[in-house]
């Protein structure tokens, strides 16, 4: 029988048309999909799963995202910064079991006390270790002095979400003020390509009100802007959120799962040699979602490795993992999982995206 799908597949050249049928596939026509994914990362990136750990320094937020559980007017979460030493325990950590890079994420804060401490941790964390590790921040919108700041101190990735590249969609899901704008957001994104930042954003998949044609802008988008790594996972309602209002209007998680995988595999097969991480939100709706992640594609993952009393604090979404036993049996079994999607950990390396050498030196 003719099949529509397997044609696609075989283009070089996929367009906005094609896109949306591959998001639209069902589910004997998705492991095609995922297939070709596969093919394409083993030939483009290697068969390779990269540890990044996670810490989450602070759910301080000045930002008041409709969707996002720590918003600042969210008044039941206990607020907390992680200190330094339990930073550095955290990095010691990672680096004892020699992950080459970590993640600093935290609530946006452009106030100059904030400023300075992410300099100083970054310039710490820099010196430990005997290969200096991979920092990676996502530490939200900022001044472009700040980013050179944070970036002369050692950081050379960035990852900062455009959370949905249709205009309209994103004023739909943020507050209507000069905090929450698009152009500046991408002004942001920009900024930190000229700066040398090999640069990640993402989306979220299964927002009230977003269609697959959306999807397949967003796709387009991060090709347009020739980005570096991505992470994207499922939109999850918070209960403390105004945008929890809409949740009749969404997808069954399930789907909304489904589909993100669907994002995975056929940007894989779009953009071939960025990096893509298999988002936490996947192991939210799927205990082994991260794993199924990387068998579609993505080959970045990221192990919380902040201090367990935090965790019940960074609640993004509803269900979000909140005790992530990530301890070296998870680790071990973690480990298992990958190999059974095919891969193998590159322990010891920063495993930087190759699409970042490819855009800056031609090569
Ligand atoms: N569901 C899924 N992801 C969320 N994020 C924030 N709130 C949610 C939610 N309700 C994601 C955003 C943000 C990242 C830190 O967490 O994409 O960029
Ligand atoms: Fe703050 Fe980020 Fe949540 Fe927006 S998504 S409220 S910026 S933590």
């Amino acid at each position: 029988m003719h099949n529509k799908i397997a044609d696609i597949l075989q283009n070089s050249v996929l367009n906005k048309d094609d896109l949306i049928i591959l998001l639209s596939a069902d589910k004997e026509n998705s492991e095609l999909i995922f297939k070709k994914a596969a093919e394409i990362k083993s030939k483009c990136v290697g068969n390779f799963t990269y540890f990044r750990g996670l810490i989450e320094l602070s759910n301080i937020c000045s930002k008041n995202c409709l969707y996002c559980g720590i918003r600042n007017s969210n008044k039941e979460v206990e607020r907390y910064v992680v200190s330094d030493e339990e930073i550095f325990n955290s990095v010691q950590y990672a680096l004892d079991r020699d992950w080459g890079s970590v993640v600093i994420q935290s609530g946006e804060r452009m106030d100059t006390n904030f400023i300075n401490k992410v300099e100083y941790l970054i310039k710490k964390i820099s010196q430990m270790g005997e290969k200096q590790p991979g920092i990676t921040l996502s530490l939200g919108e900022q001044k472009i002095d700040t980013f050179k700041r944070w970036f002369d101190a050692g950081a050379t990735r960035y990852l900062l979400r455009i959370e949905s590249s249709n205009p309209k969609l994103f004023a739909q899901i943020h507050p209507q003020d000069k905090l929450h704008n698009y152009e500046k957001r991408i002004e942001n994104l920009y900024n930190l390509q000229k700066l040398g930042y090999m640069t990640g954003t993402g989306v979220m998949i299964g927002l009230p009100f977003q269609t697959i044609e959306d999807l397949a802008d967003d796709l387009l988008f991060m090709k347009k802007l020739d980005i570096d790594m991505v992470g994207m996972g499922p939109y999850i309602e918070h209960e403390n959120t105004p945008l929890y209002q809409y949740k009749d209007l969404l997808l069954p998680v399930e789907e909304r799962y489904f589909l993100s995988l669907k994002m995975i595999a056929v940007l894989r097969i779009l953009m071939r040699d960025v990096n893509i991480a298999s988002a936490t939100a996947l192991q939210a709706i799927n205990p082994d979602g991260r794993e199924e992640g990387i068998r579609v594609g993505a080959n970045v993952i990221m192990p919380n490795i902040t201090p367990l009393h935090y965790h019940k604090s960074y609640n993004l979404y509803k269900g979000k993992p909140d005790i992530i036993p990530e301890t070296d049996n998870y680790i071990k079994n973690l480990e298992k999982q990958i190999a059974l999607a095919g891969d193998t950990v590159g322990y010891g390396e920063k495993g930087d995206p190759k699409h970042f050498f490819k855009r800056t030196l031609g090569n």
